[in-house]
């Protein structure tokens, strides 16, 4: 059977997904959607990896429980998810997969259970019990090498630059060091195993170095938030053996009613896509598990590179460097979001993302471009018409008749050019090579609006005896445009659907597949919809200033702190200038969603007065409003009042802000203190 399945790693319920996340989501629903359009039934999953220690560090400190800590992050994922477009209500992923589900656990203990069965091939027992003694990072879940740290006491991952933990404790080993040449054998038989080659040279030269055994356990008095290994309770999985299963958990391994929903034997086996940072853990650990339990290894494991920032930094929370989802998501169309994740990112390896690309991106491609082609095709059919056919309507292509006018001497020219960019197209795809996929679409873009100044139109437009070339023109220009919807459904879809519309076409084009394409299948006469800029233009100035100033109802009352060092007397103010701000301690006692204002939060604060204040907060996206409920704030409370979405806000809440989108975080006391004590 003709089928495909795709996954993206499944991220870590500590915290919240940023852009660095939704990059690998933007792929795989390009990829999925790309395969569904050519027929193939095609499983996509993403999900999230909700055990560990990290898990259970940041509950801890949120003053959640973990299973709480990984719903909180779920529900901000869905949110996120549905805003892009990439849930299953917008025709991306198949599976929000979590860790937590109780048919996973089943799947898991089945697979620990196969390899705890297996011998290597060597003929050792492929899992053992053993001492660990050594360091080990939560931030990334796993065990570190002497060269994998930077000494110290306690030494400090080289990665994440958080202190390590001593282990030493009891724990079950996978005999990994049995499996060096089975998956040398692998690689080398399967060249596109691991892409691109470069990193398959990095995972080969590793595997050559030699491997050592992998403790695949803790004590549940150590790490008490994972799955139980089978028959011995007072061991937990290690958290990769347990998230990494997950892939064939989620489609029926090892749980008959997900066999029968979705299908282990018919999806399997998958493409996964992975960032670069986690490739030693799909392309050795996942492969050897594999092997051991007897179960076909993936398709193959593509690794990405990472987004960095302006200055070349992986975007990540810990350097708060991360590009925010809702920031993106408000301020940006999805299609061009995607559109630059896909373009601008050269794939397999990092890509800067900032602001400025992205809208100036935006607007030299796709409101110049694409978007420009779009509407002065559709703006001309709507104005001018042929000799035959009314204005509104597709006009006729009379090849031949054009070529006696002497104007149109290259009638195959857009056809043929079109063709051979199609194959291009289709081509760099399916070697995920995406952006110049987007090369050759662009190269269309340019080669029709050539055609259209050259010819000019406006000017046939006022002459009886062109009229007919005027529709080759026009026609031409709306053939390659329904082509053009057809390539770029899988990276654009809405966009796509929307040139498709006001082409006046029935349908989507989401279930044609580009490589059955006929030039001139576009019907003559087709009366065209309504013409719509798809891509507006977009303003840097505005955008970039309202990015920066960051939410509107919370700002630290503080100045942001001057660019140089204060050297001028004007940077500092008196004592009575801050004495005129009224703080107070505020204590949240309601808190809701304001109705079509996905910033807003409407706070009921205590202050220690008659009545309690309404402020308006514009910490939505940031916070849960049942968590704020009890707790501690500080307030303006001599700030005029203002409405905001017709509700009137008494005050501002005091929070920090970060990061360039201005991510707050809300100021609070760590030690008791009365509703309307004064802050000074
Ligand atoms: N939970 C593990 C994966 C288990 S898969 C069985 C994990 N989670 S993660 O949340 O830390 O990272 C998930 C993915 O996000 C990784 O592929 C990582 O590369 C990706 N990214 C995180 N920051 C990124 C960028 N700045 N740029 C691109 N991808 C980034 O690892």
């Amino acid at each position: 059977m003709n089928t495909f399945y795709v996954t993206t790693p499944i991220y870590y319920a500590n915290s919240l997904p940023h852009l660095g996340h939704l990059y690998t989501m933007i792929v795989a629903d390009t990829i999925a959607r790309s395969k569904r359009q050519r027929g193939i039934e095609t499983y996509f999953l993403t999900g999230t990896d909700e055990h560990g220690i990290n898990i259970e560090r940041a509950a801890q400190k949120a003053g959640r429980t973990p299973q709480e800590q990984a719903d909180y992050v779920v529900s901000y994922f869905k949110r996120m998810t549905s805003a892009f477009g990439l849930d299953t209500e917008h025709g991306g992923y198949d599976i929000f997969m979590r860790t937590t589900a109780p048919f996973h656990y089943e799947g898991v203990s089945d697979f620990w259970r196969r390899c705890e069965k297996a011998k290597t091939p060597k003929g050792n027992d492929a899992i053992y019990k053993g001492h660990y003694e050594g360091w080990f990072c939560a931030a990334c879940a796993a065990y570190k090498t002497e060269d994998e740290y930077q000494k110290g006491d306690p030494p400090t991952c080289l990665i994440h630059d958080t202190p390590l933990d001593r282990v030493s404790e009891e724990s079950y080993f996978f005999r990994l060091s049995d499996y060096g040449e089975a998956l040398l054998a692998v690689y080398e038989s399967r060249p596109d195993f691991i892409r691109p080659e470069a990193r398959a040279n990095e995972v080969i030269s590793f595997v050559r170095g030699g491997l050592q055994d992998l403790s695949i356990s803790r004590l549940r008095t150590s790490v008490s938030w994972g799955i139980p290994v089978p028959d011995d309770p007072a061991h937990t999985m290690y958290v990769w053996f347990d998230a990494l299963t997950n892939y064939i958990t989620a489609i029926g391994f090892g749980n008959e009613e997900r066999e029968r929903a979705v299908g282990f034997k018919k999806f399997w086996p998958a493409l996964h896509l992975v960032g670069k940072d986690i490739l030693r853990f799909h392309a050795v650990y996942w492969p050897a598990f594999l092997l051991a339990a007897g179960v076909e290894l993936p398709r193959a494991i593509v690794a990405h590179g990472m987004l960095v920032d302006p200055n070349g930094r992986k975007m990540s929370k810990t350097l708060g460097n991360t590009v925010e989802l809702d920031v993106l998501s408000r301020f940006f169309a999805i299609d061009t979001i995607r559109y630059f994740c896909l373009r601008e990112m050269v794939f397999g390896q990092d890509g800067r993302f900032g602001y400025d690309g992205l809208i100036d991106r935006a607007n030299s491609d796709l409101a110049s471009g694409l978007g420009n082609l779009s509407s002065r095709t559709l703006t001309m059919i709507a104005r001018y018409c042929d000799s035959r056919i009314p204005s509104g309507r597709i006009p006729e292509e009379k090849l031949l008749l054009a070529k006696r006018t002497g104007v149109d001497t290259d009638e195959t020219t857009v056809a043929g050019f079109i063709e051979t960019a199609r194959d291009q197209f289709l081509l760099h795809f399916e070697n995920l090579a995406f952006s110049r996929a987007l090369e050759a679409a662009w190269s269309v873009v340019a080669r029709v609006d050539k055609m259209i100044t050259d010819a000019k139109p406006w000017d046939l437009a006022k002459d009886e005896n062109q009229k007919q070339t005027l529709g080759v023109v026009l026609y031409r220009s709306a053939e390659s445009l329904r082509w053009l919807s057809v390539l770029l459904y899988p990276v654009m879809p809405e966009a796509s659907r929307a040139i498709w519309k006001q082409l006046g076409l029935e349908g989507v084009p989401d279930k044609i597949d580009p490589s059955t394409l006929k030039w001139g299948e576009l019907p003559e006469g087709t009366a065209i919809g309504e013409v719509q800029a798809v891509f507006p233009r977009l303003d840097k100035t505005q955008i970039l200033s309202d990015i920066r100033s960051g939410s509107e109802s919370v700002k630290s009352p503080v100045q942001e702190p001057p660019a140089s060092e204060p050297s001028e007397s004007t940077n500092f103010i008196e004592i009575d200038d801050f004495a005129k701000v009224d703080l107070r301690v505020g204590q949240v006692l309601s808190a809701e969603r304001v109705p079509k204002a996905d910033k807003l939060l409407l706070l009921k604060i205590d202050l220690g007065e008659a009545q309690p204040r309404q402020i308006l907060a514009g910490i939505a996206q940031y916070y849960e409003p049942e968590k704020l409920i009890g707790r501690k704030v500080v307030i303006v409370a001599n700030l005029k009042p203002r409405k905001l979405r017709g509700l009137e806000s008494q005050g501002m809440v005091v929070a920090a802000s970060y990061g360039e989108e201005g991510r707050p975080v809300i100021a609070t006391f760590t030690e008791d203190v009365p509703n309307g004590a004064r802050l000074k």
